[in-house]
């Protein structure tokens, strides 16, 4: 199936990145790479394409009306954490960004489906909806993809179990108020809670360490780009190729009136369904702290 997609901020090293784990996963027939710093841009379209052999996806330079007319468009431009910044600390510098990227790229192809991966994620997934117009099942953000697949990883190996068999989501912001929802996790269709080998695990410890992962990552090497990467490949292959798979992804959540992450069906047309867990009374706290966090955020910087 021709599938293109398109890569904005193309030039920098989560869009690289991105580039790379789509072509590794196949899922697009031709990838487009822009980016305002065209020099770098077309040396990463250069390096990918010594990747070709791997891949039948053509790679090469875009401009942002070509892109608008794409599958899948993946905003990955913008400023990045410092070490020590929060991602909503980037929100004054990123709103402001992602205004003139979907102003340029418009009008979008009316089934495109907008990725967020650019922080403070929900966020700018709930500009980049308003902004672009575009309907809320086909604008959606990483969200807590990452965090539940660090989250997943970490209990697979004090389990012994594989990953695929947990299932366990971080719901809310992709960021510092992010939780567990530990309540419904199970291992296959066992409650992960009744497990004895979770009897000594400490789960706030557990939690906190996912949270913080990606600090301790940019305080080391300046940056996270490879788990991200991949998450965006993931994405792209499920809508390409309507697999139906749920995710937790960042999307418009009407009764809350802001972008964050539940698990999602995702496919070809982008959010066919969300699928809202039973949580705690507890849960249910943390849920609306982190969505008040998010609106507190919005309202700054709204249009
Ligand atoms: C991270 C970035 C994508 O969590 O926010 O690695």
């Amino acid at each position: 199936m021709p599938a293109k997609i398109a890569i904005i901020g193309g030039a920098g090293s989560v869009g690289a990145t991105a580039a790379y784990a789509i072509l590794l996963r196949r899922c697009a027939s031709e990838l487009l790479l822009v980016d305002l710093d065209t020099e770098k841009c077309a040396a990463q379209v250069l390096d990918l394409s010594d990747a070709a052999f791997l891949s039948d996806t053509k790679v090469r330079m875009g401009t942002p009306k070509e892109a608008g007319q794409c599958d899948i468009v993946i905003i990955t431009a913008g400023a990045k954490q410092r070490p020590g910044e929060t991602r909503v600390d980037l929100i004054g510098r990123n709103r402001a960004i992602l205004s003139s990227v979907i102003e340029s790229m418009k009008p979008f192809k009316q089934s495109a489906i907008l990725l967020l991966i650019a922080n403070p994620v929900d966020v700018l997934t709930y500009f980049a909806q308003k902004l672009s117009g575009l309907p809320q099942s086909q604008v959606l953000g990483s969200g807590t993809y990452l965090d539940s697949a660090r989250l997943r990883s970490e209990l697979s190996s004090r389990l012994e179990v594989a990953e695929t068999a947990v299932h366990a989501y971080v719901l809310g912001e992709h960021g510092d108020s992010q939780f567990v929802a530990w309540s419904s996790a199970h291992v296959a269709n066992t409650p992960l809670l009744s497990l004895s080998a979770m009897k000594g695990v400490d789960k706030k410890k557990l939690a906190e360490d996912v949270k913080n992962k990606a600090y301790k990552i940019i305080e080391a090497k300046g940056a996270t780009y490879f788990g991200i990467g991949g998450v965006a490949a993931s994405i792209c292959e499920c809508i390409i190729f309507d697999l139906r798979h749920v995710r937790p992804l960042s999307h418009y959540i009407p009764e809350l009136n802001v972008c964050l992450s539940f698990p999602v069906v995702l496919g070809h047309s982008g959010v066919r369904q969300t699928l809202k867990p039973p949580l705690t009374e507890e849960e249910e706290e943390l849920l609306k702290k982190s969505a008040k966090e998010m609106r507190n955020v919005i309202e700054k910087y709204e249009l």
